[in-house]
């Protein structure tokens, strides 16, 4: 069984990218701690991160027999519609995270088109905020769907 964790454009260069907004951690430091989250219940990450929609959308339909994911839309929360129609189609449980409080940004920030699609939203918590919904994660799918 396996847990997707996927991240959307401009994810690739966390660690680095805008520190102030988005902290120093990297990609791999974000994995590492998911991966260790989820191993409570045998489960495996795998872990992508595209800058275009067609191919998260790819990824997203190679991946509906994973046991849950995260995703993290970047900017394709704003309007990334047809990214929204695949996790629509998409069975699995999944957490939209956000490492900032996107509320408290620009106004164009404030709506995202995939959240109300999503079984939890974690968001203004920094790199920690892919920890928590991957043990959040751990208590929503039951022992069945594993
Ligand atoms: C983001 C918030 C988005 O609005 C922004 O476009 C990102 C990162 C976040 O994790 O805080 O790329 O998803």
């Amino acid at each position: 069984s396996h847990v997707l964790l996927l991240n959307g454009p401009n994810l690739g260069t966390l660690g680095t990218r805008q520190p102030e907004i988005y902290g120093t951690t990297t990609p791999a430091m974000i994995e590492a701690d998911v991966a260790e989250e989820i191993s409570a219940r045998g489960w495996r990450l795998v872990a992508e991160q595209r800058n275009g929609e067609g191919e998260l959308i790819d990824l997203l339909q190679r991946h509906g027999d994973a046991v849950g994911a995260l995703v993290n839309p970047g900017a394709l929360m704003i309007a990334g519609w047809g990214l929204r129609d695949a996790l629509a189609d998409f069975a699995p449980p999944w957490i939209e995270v956000h490492l900032s409080n996107v509320w408290a940004r620009e106004s164009f920030r404030h709506t995202s088109v995939t959240a109300p699609l999503a079984a939890g939203v974690v968001m203004g918590m920094g790199a920690l905020g892919y920890r928590i919904a991957a043990r959040a994660l751990t208590r929503l799918v039951p022992p069945a769907d594993e």
